[in-house]
């Protein structure tokens, strides 16, 4: 399940852009600067193929890397950045949304949370739009390096972790299937390449 090249493709902000050779593709998506970037980063082994920044905002379009010349790894925008002009935020709502809903070669979404604050009502009302929305998820908990701050509500991420799953629990009666990571120490990295395997292989 391990990645031996990784490749950006291209940028597209519409659905109809993205790329159509057919391959599987993976989507990470969550808030603003919870670490989507990073994660791709940390899963292919490189440092700068997606671009990340500590200011939130950085992706602005459905960036696609091919892996191993088979699948899609894809970067978006985050949600919930209020700094952002707000036509800009309303259109990466909406061609991510559109991408959701209409990209047939997605196999599954990967909503990433970040463990090292409380859960966010934002987060909560993500999973549940793409629950209605029948669209496969797992959860990747981000950040899970971080010591606990009492100006984060002193938990440790794990806790944070457990809060989450029990405000998920209460919404979906369930609890998708999770990753604990970090693009730190690289925490979760095989655990998600093996799972996104596992998927493209059903
Ligand atoms: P947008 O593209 O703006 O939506 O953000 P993003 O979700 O792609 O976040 P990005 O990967 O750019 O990371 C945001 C900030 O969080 C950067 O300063 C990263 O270094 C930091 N960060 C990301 N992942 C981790 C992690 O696992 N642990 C720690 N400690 N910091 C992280
Ligand atoms: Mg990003």
């Amino acid at each position: 399940a391990q990645v031996m090249q990784a490749e950006f493709v291209k940028s597209s902000v519409t659905t109809e852009d993205c790329p159509s050779d057919g391959f599987p593709e993976f989507a990470l998506v969550g808030r603003s600067n919870v670490g989507k970037s990073s994660l791709l980063n940390s899963l292919v082994r490189r440092k700068k193929l997606a671009l990340t920044s500590k200011k939130p905002g950085k992706t602005q379009c459905i960036n696609h890397f091919r892996i191993n010349d088979s699948w899609y790894l894809v970067d978006l925008p985050g949600y919930g950045f209020a700094a952002a002009p707000h036509e800009l935020r309303t259109d990466w709502d909406k061609f991510t949304k559109d991408y959701f809903l209409n990209r047939s070669t997605l196999v599954s979404v990967f909503l990433l949370i970040d463990a090292s604050i409380p859960a966010k009502k934002i987060d909560l009302e993500y999973a549940s739009w793409l629950g209605q929305n029948q669209i496969p998820m797992t959860l990747i908990f981000t950040k899970c390096d971080k010591r606990k701050k009492r100006k984060n509500g002193g938990k440790r991420p794990e806790e944070n972790v457990l809060d989450f799953q029990d405000l998920i629990r209460d919404f979906f009666q369930t609890v998708p299937p999770w990753i604990m990571t970090s693009s730190v120490t690289n925490q979760g990295r095989d655990e998600i390449l093996l799972h996104m395997a596992q998927l493209r292989n059903y």
